[in-house]
């Protein structure tokens, strides 16, 4: 469970949701499902002017008091985890609820309303998973608008985050093959976004926003600070640096500079993680001011010598060496300081395509077995 984290991200406006709960009403009843540019949202003079249609994304719209109901009253069995929107508790819908819909278990997302998020987040992660399918994105179900709250429904996701499961103490270390098949999942959900009609820039990729299905097949969520371009560009400037500290690439850092190159550097920051099976930021290194991942790894993943140093040590040499030289070089290449010699992230699926049956020899634990004298 993750607490509240430093970010740096600070919010525009917040709209009544009487206009908004209009607007989609209104747009409803046009019937038309029109590609919707999602940096329009950033324009609060014209939010009211946006021709929202949901229409054809078959989003359900539920009442706070129906949620309630899902989710036992959000009670605190329920509760799955807290994030910088809010709290997160796991409920049940089906065709009681509403004509059609699924019996599924379903993760229910409540708007802190005393927190840093707010509306536009909201609306953002409508809009886009609203439009956006894929196996690799997380599946929004529906949503709810009443008076100040917001609410967002998705399909449940088993095993929780990347973050959870990869940093959890006690518990048995993730194999390198689901790590392998995490990477690869979270790869092409990312390539799918860059790849769309607006080049979607997803610009919060890391460990806690990568959800896991019971068999580790990997879906992006939250798309609150995502951001479209114009058709056949892959660039924008931005003056509001927002992302998460350690997982934003340099040179948006520095001058506000986005294209989807930042997300692959965002990428390489997991699959470091991934890697080493170590925290990009710790709370500890915050604290005592100490290097982060990424400066003292990097180096060393160019250097097959020194890779065992960097590899998570619970893994005990459980992993292929050549397979594992393979994804230090890619991950050297995707944390590039300048974004030209990162690949693309289509070139990053290919190359973990290829990786994921590689079965090279492992470097297991050495076993030492003491013969005694009277033994053969
Ligand atoms: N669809 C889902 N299925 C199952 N668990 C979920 C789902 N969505 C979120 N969670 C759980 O809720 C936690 C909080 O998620 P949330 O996205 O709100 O915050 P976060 O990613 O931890 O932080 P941030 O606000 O920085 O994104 C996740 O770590 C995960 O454990
Ligand atoms: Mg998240």
């Amino acid at each position: 469970m993750s607490s509240k984290k430093s970010k740096w991200k600070f919010f525009i406006f917040i709209l009544s949701c009487g206009k908004i709960k209009c607007t989609l009403e209104e747009s409803e009843k046009q019937g038309s499902f029109q590609k919707l540019c999602f940096s329009d949202i950033s324009l609060s003079s014209s939010i009211e002017d946006l021709s929202i249609s949901l229409v054809g994304s078959r989003l359900y719209t539920f009442t706070l008091e129906e949620l309630r109901e899902a989710t036992h009253d959000f009670s605190w069995s329920n509760h799955i985890g807290e994030g910088g929107f809010g709290p997160v508790h796991k409920g049940f819908v089906d065709d009681k609820l509403r004509h059609g819909l699924k019996a599924q278990t379903v993760a229910v997302k409540q708007l802190d309303l005393d927190g840093f998020q707010g509306h536009r987040e909201w609306l953002a992660e409508i809009i886009i998973l609203g439009q956006l399918r894929h196996p690799h994105l997380v599946k929004l179900i529906g949503y709810c608008c009443e008076d100040e709250h917001r609410l967002l429904v998705y399909e449940y996701m088993a095993r929780g985050s990347l973050e959870n499961q990869l940093f959890r103490r006690y518990s048995a270390a993730m194999p390198w093959s689901t790590r392998m098949k995490i990477a690869l999942g979270a790869a092409k959900g990312l390539a799918f976004l860059h790849e769309a009609d607006k080049h979607v820039i997803y610009r919060d990729f890391k460990a806690s926003n990568i959800l896991l299905d019971s068999d580790y097949t990997a879906k992006l969520s939250d798309f609150g600070l995502a951001k479209d371009g114009l058709e056949g560009e892959d660039t924008r400037v931005t003056t509001r640096i927002m992302g998460t500290h350690g997982y934003a690439a340099p040179e948006y850092i520095m001058t506000g500079h986005l294209t989807t190159k930042s997300d692959v550097y965002s990428y390489g920051v997991v699959m470091l993680e991934l890697l080493t099976g170590k925290r990009v930021v710790s709370n500890k290194s915050r604290c005592h001011g100490q290097r982060s991942l990424v400066e003292w790894a990097r180096p060393l993943l160019r250097d097959q010598g020194k890779l065992q140093r960097i590899v998570d040590p619970r893994l005990e040499g459980q992993f292929p060496t050549k397979g594992a030289i393979k994804v230090a070089a890619l991950t050297y290449k995707c944390l590039s300081q300048h974004p030209n010699p990162r690949p693309t992230m289509s070139d990053v699926v290919k190359i973990l395509e290829s990786l994921q049956d590689f079965d090279d020899e492992f470097i297991g634990p050495i076993v030492y077995v003491a013969v005694s004298e009277t033994s053969h």
